[in-house]
């Protein structure tokens, strides 16, 4: 009978053996420890810090957490390399508080910072910094990582503004450090999909398609009220959406035109700044200069016994073809007493993110939800520890050209939300209708209020 021998070294060991080596080979390149295991053969150490410990903390940051204190993070390129939570900065401290008491050894010790300056505090603890605040408080943490040198990884949108996006660039160019975002639903094996059928070919030509995610209410009322005053649901999910788009079908188009309207009078007044719901549309120019056009409906007021808690469909149109998915139809429908759909959902996507007992016994909690994140400490694992030091400037090029979470490539993304964020504005301000147009004579985003002859430079800077 086969046994596996267990392998014992210290952390200041040098690098992995040749048995070591052939031992994860012999699990197809996966070094995965079992937690119990004794087993020790890192030489090198991440250390992470988290700022915002809210509910995607909790779904999809806290399980990779956990991973890789268990496990570790190995490659054939870096080795196994350790990646530790050990610090976190929250307003209040009281959400570290129950994170470490209910993490029972999961995640290791951490040391919990607070407002005042808890970023401030955290960044000398960490060589990584996870920003998973609301997203108009994405910018600042960021800000203060990348000029402390720190690699960073921000929630979508990244920030709000162009002008923004530019600033973090401009840091993570100057610190030598990486600065990307994360959008989970490219890594969407039907999203993945869908771009492989345009990338070979298959799908020509994409001419025009419709988006919607639709909230319950419970988002708008509970999990987001306290930051949800002068908000709109277009900013911080269309963008999965808008990015889907521009990374699926570009990058040798050309963002042209955006408009937007929506609805107000369930979550606040019905003249306020307060959104119930946005429709979105955006419009790029092909190469060839035919158009196409992109319709992008949300909302956070969706009945809270709406079977399908989160609406989401997606449908593209293209010369030869047609991509139609929706995420209550695509999967499982679960019905049980008492329980769905509160604690269970009625129609899970597990491929995002699921609890399970693996068909060996153990328990897991895996998805694409995790998988992206874990995608970030792989880069920034081979960027410190991928080869020699002298080729440290290549691999971090290498890491930066990664278009699908790289700020740089995040440009289109966040011109978009910028000049929907503006025309709600106008609009709660008596002004409805306006348009923005992207890289015109005046500026990169010139936002055109119907009846005034002066248009508004939202951003001067080419888009
Ligand atoms: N990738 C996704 O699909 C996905 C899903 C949900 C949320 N998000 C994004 O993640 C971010 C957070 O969303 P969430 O659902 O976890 O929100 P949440 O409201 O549940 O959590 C936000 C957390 O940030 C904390 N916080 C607020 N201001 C802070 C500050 N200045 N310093 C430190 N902590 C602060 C809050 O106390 C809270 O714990 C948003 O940008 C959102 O768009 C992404």
């Amino acid at each position: 009978m086969k046994t596996t021998k267990k392998i014992t070294r210290k952390p200041s060991d040098a690098a992995p053996t040749a048995p070591a080596r052939a031992f994860a080979a012999r699990r197809g390149g996966c070094y995965h420890v079992p937690m119990h295991a004794s087993t020790t053969l890192a030489q090198h150490r991440l250390r992470a810090g988290m700022v915002g410990l809210g509910m995607i903390f909790d779904e999809t940051y806290r399980p990779l957490f956990e991973q890789l204190h268990a496990e570790g993070l190995y490659r054939r390129d870096f080795g196994l390399v350790e990646v530790a939570l050990t610090a976190v900065a929250s307003r209040t401290g009281s959400r570290a508080e129950r994170l470490q008491q209910s993490a029972g050894g999961r995640l290791g010790a951490f040391q919990s910072f607070t407002e005042p300056n808890a970023v401030g505090q955290l960044l000398p603890h960490v060589d990584a910094v996870c920003i998973a605040t609301p997203d108009d408080r994405h910018f600042e943490p960021a800000r203060q990582a990348l000029t402390a040198g720190k690699h960073v990884l921000i929630e979508k949108p990244c920030v709000l503004r162009v002008q923004e996006l530019d600033e973090l660039q401009a840091l993570a160019r100057q610190h030598n450090v990486l600065a990307k975002v994360v959008y989970h639903k490219l890594a969407d094996p039907d999203h993945k999909k869908l771009r492989t059928h345009y990338v070979d070919g298959n799908l020509k030509h994409v001419n025009h398609g419709y988006c919607s995610l639709l909230e319950p209410k419970s988002i708008s009322g509970g999990q987001f009220a306290e930051w949800i005053k002068g908000r709109n649901p277009g900013t911080y999910v269309a963008c999965h959406y808008i990015k889907l788009i521009d990374f699926t079908f570009g990058p040798a188009w050309k963002l042209s035109r955006i408009t937007a309207t929506g609805q107000r009078g369930l979550v606040g007044a019905a003249t306020g700044p307060t959104w119930d719901s946005v429709q979105l549309q955006m419009v790029y120019t092909h190469p060839d200069q035919r158009e196409a056009a992109f319709d992008i409906h949300t909302s956070w007021v969706t009945p809270d016994n709406f079977p399908g808690y989160v609406e989401q469909e997606v449908q593209f149109r293209f010369d030869n073809g047609v991509w139609n998915s929706h995420q209550r139809k695509r999967g499982v429908e679960l019905c049980i007493e008492g329980k769905t759909p509160h604690q269970f959902k009625e129609t899970p996507n597990h491929h995002y993110n699921g609890t399970f007992v693996e068909p060996w016994g153990e328990r897991s909690q895996r998805g694409y939800g995790v998988e992206i994140l874990r995608k970030f400490f792989e880069e920034v694992a081979f960027v410190e520890h991928g080869g020699p030091p002298h080729q440290r400037a290549q691999r971090l090029e290498d890491m930066r050209a990664l278009t699908y979470n790289d700020v740089s490539a995040d440009r289109n993304t966040v011109a978009v939300v910028q000049a929907l964020e503006a025309i709600l504005a106008r609009h709660a301000a008596g002004q409805p209708g306006s348009m923005v147009e992207v890289n015109a004579p005046e500026g990169g985003l010139v936002l055109r209020v119907p009846g005034r002859p002066e248009p508004e430079v939202l951003c001067p800077q080419r888009v």
